[in-house]
């Protein structure tokens, strides 16, 4: 195993982590089988192998789970002959026991975080909800409002939309929680507008739109999931935060051995070496070692695969073509014309009945699918090296995270043609990278965030936190900072989210306090691709609550929020953890356009 990985290529150019596209080389390298005394017999790792379509024996069923509070399954979990959809509670993780405690007031904003982010649920049932009853996009609808009449819509106006789910029967829901997405297209424009989408949990939602350009625009909505799929991801989350496989080498001499290593281990189990960051405390363990290789013997740290058979066959089928990021009809026309703005007289605005909101208001939309901010600050087009040379030069580009923004440094070394690459013989995906441009006194750097980041080997000297590269900065107006981190978190409770991004804003607002003329982006998270499978690692549901926390905690921060959630929404191309070329131009104009705001 440790040979197949270690033979990465020293050299960049696969294509970037994604979760995903390592799949196919590693594919049934071997499925093993864990066995933690009794209880744990179903630990079924079969690596790499996610594709397996889901093919349980009726006694595979649901993996009984492991929780270092009770590591007895209760009997209705174990019940090998409810091999239904999900219907209970999820039970709390047992990752959360394993970081340091939060203090009164952290404990508290969680608190606060969690309630802000919280997702309608579908009623507790005691039994499972058969697929049939479930939300379908085929039979649902939605009506552009009012549904009778002609009324004349203006730029400064609001739309709406009523959205109406039914059932595989075609059956009115009766509850919310499913996850819609929706925006304004106008193609021949190039215009497109993410839309705010409220739960009325009743199984109808309103998508409302601002109208904020001249012409025809069409409303599309798509359903990313159905509510009784949310509820299977959010147990996975809760019930199987190391669902993702990390693994260490440890080495000394001739002597080598590889264990599990997360940051959510079940620490009773087994002696474990513990890699708690002193600094910033976060948590990360692996299992000791036992041929006698003490903990500081370890090497490197690389993804090693995924769980398997987490979910039933029937909970399977929620996650099918017909149910996965599908476009819904209108009923009636889906398009509506847009007259002028009329002159001194606010727009009408939808009046929406409560509900909870799932999506803020947008802060931006395209026209000629060119990114412009609600905000007011202009977003310049940088079409020529000699513009972002310009706006540039004498500075220093620091890029942290993972390759959502690594796709800035790869998109800047590939454009600048003065920009040149130093070879560090860094790992293909990790990095460190640098470039740098002598003449104009330019200095590109990336680097990826700490654990879980899930990429192949690197050594255990480059796993560094965030937090702590940022106190290593001098900062000023000389300096960039662009960070994103959000990808490789989606698999965990979303308190290992706020915990890191706790310690990041610290950093961040103690570099602000030292260097106010420091320039810092954080990049939110996007939509992205994703087959049936994949998503119970990287749904969009996951990156859409991270996103949620993400948006409150730097509120009030004197950063730039890059949007990526509505640049990858409102636009026309497919959806990619990747997002393509012309999005990543867009982002990186809004980015240079703050570095360097126009002068009145
Ligand atoms: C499961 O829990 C019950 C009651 O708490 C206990 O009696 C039993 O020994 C446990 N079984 C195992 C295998 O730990
Ligand atoms: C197991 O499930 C079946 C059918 O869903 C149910 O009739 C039975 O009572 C359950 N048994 C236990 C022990 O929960
Ligand atoms: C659902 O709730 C909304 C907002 O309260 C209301 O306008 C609508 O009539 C309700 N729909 C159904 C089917 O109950
Ligand atoms: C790991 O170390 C940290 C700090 O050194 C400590 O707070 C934590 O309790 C340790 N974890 C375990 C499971 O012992
Ligand atoms: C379409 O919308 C109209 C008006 O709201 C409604 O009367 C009709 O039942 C809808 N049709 C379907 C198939 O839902
Ligand atoms: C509509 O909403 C916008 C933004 O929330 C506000 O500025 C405007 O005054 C509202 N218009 C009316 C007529 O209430």
């Amino acid at each position: 195993m440790s040979d197949t990985v270690s033979r990465t290529p020293i050299r960049r150019r696969t294509p970037g982590v994604g979760a995903m596209n390592f799949l196919s080389k590693y594919k049934h390298i071997f499925g093993l089988l864990v066995l933690f005394g009794l209880i744990f017999r179903f630990w079924n790792i079969a690596i790499l192998d996610v594709f397996k379509k889901y093919s349980l024996s009726p006694k595979q069923v649901q993996p009984c789970l492991k929780s270092t509070v009770s590591p007895n399954c209760t009997l209705e979990r174990c019940n090998i002959s409810s091999n239904g959809l999900s219907h209970l509670k999820p039970k709390q993780s047992f990752c959360r026991d394993l970081g340091q405690e939060p203090s009164p007031e952290e404990a508290l904003e969680e608190r606060n975080l969690l309630k802000s982010i919280s997702w309608p649920e579908p009623p507790q049932r005691s039994t499972p909800t058969p697929l049939e009853e479930t939300s379908d996009a085929a039979h649902s609808q939605f009506v552009v409002m009012p549904a009778e009449g002609d009324r004349e819509r203006h730029v400064g106006d609001q739309l709406e939309a009523r959205v109406v789910l039914k059932d595989f029967k075609g059956r009115l829901k009766s509850y919310g929680g499913d996850f819609l997405v929706a925006r304004l297209q106008s193609p021949e424009l190039g215009a497109g507008v993410a839309g705010q989408v409220v739960d009325h949990n009743n199984g109808t939602y309103s998508a409302v739109f601002p109208l904020l350009w001249e012409g025809p625009v069409r409303v599309e909505v798509t359903l990313i999931h159905p509510s009784e799929a949310i509820a299977v991801l959010r147990r996975l989350r809760e019930e199987h935060p190391d669902r993702v496989l990390y693994k260490s080498e440890f080495r000394s001499g001739s002597v080598s051995e590889t264990t599990m290593c997360n940051m959510c281990l079940p620490t009773n189990q087994k002696p474990v070496c513990n890699y708690t960051d002193i600094l910033t405390g976060e948590p990360w363990y692996c299992y000791k070692p036992s041929q006698g290789l003490s903990c500081d013997k370890r090497r490197n740290h690389f993804r090693a695969g995924y769980q398997n058979n987490l979910i039933t066959d029937k909970e399977a089928l929620l996650f099918q073509r017909t149910n996965l990021k599908v476009r819904m009809y209108a009923n009636g026309s889906d398009t509506v014309k847009v007259l002028y703005k009329k002159k001194d007289k606010p727009g009408e605005n939808s009046t929406i009945e409560t509900g909870t909101p799932l999506m803020t208001t947008p802060s931006g939309y395209y026209f000629k699918w060119s990114w412009r901010m609600l905000s007011g600050v202009v977003i310049q087009e940088y079409n020529d090296p000699a513009s972002i040379n310009q706006c540039l030069k004498g500075k220093v580009v620091n890029i942290y995270g993972d390759s959502t923004v690594r796709q800035y440094y790869e998109f800047l070394t590939s454009f600048l043609p003065e920009l040149k690459e130093f070879n560090l013989r860094s790992p293909a995906q990790a990095g460190p990278f640098m470039a740098v441009d002598m003449g104009q006194n330019i200095m590109l750097n990336y680097r990826s965030h700490g654990p879980p980041i899930s990429y192949l080997p690197l050594s255990v000297t480059q796993l560094r936190y965030v937090a702590n590269e940022l106190e290593g900065l001098v900062g000023g107006s000389n300096t960039v900072v662009i960070i994103s981190i959000w990808a490789h978190f989606t698999t965990f409770p979303v308190e290992v989210y706020i915990r890191r991004l706790r310690h990041i804003r610290r950093a961040v607002v103690r570099l602000l306090e030292r260097a106010p003329e420091t320039m810092i982006v954080l990049r939110s998270a996007n939509l992205r691709g994703q087959s049936l499978q994949e998503s119970l690692i990287v749904s969009d549901w996951f990156a859409v609550q991270l996103d949620g926390v993400l948006r409150s905690m730097f509120k009030g921060v004197n950063i730039l929020l890059l949007d990526a959630w509505e640049m990858t929404l409102a636009h026309h191309l497919p959806h990619n953890i990747h997002p393509s070329v012309p999005i990543i131009k867009n982002m990186i104009n809004t980015i240079l356009s703050h570095v360097c705001p126009k002068k009145k």
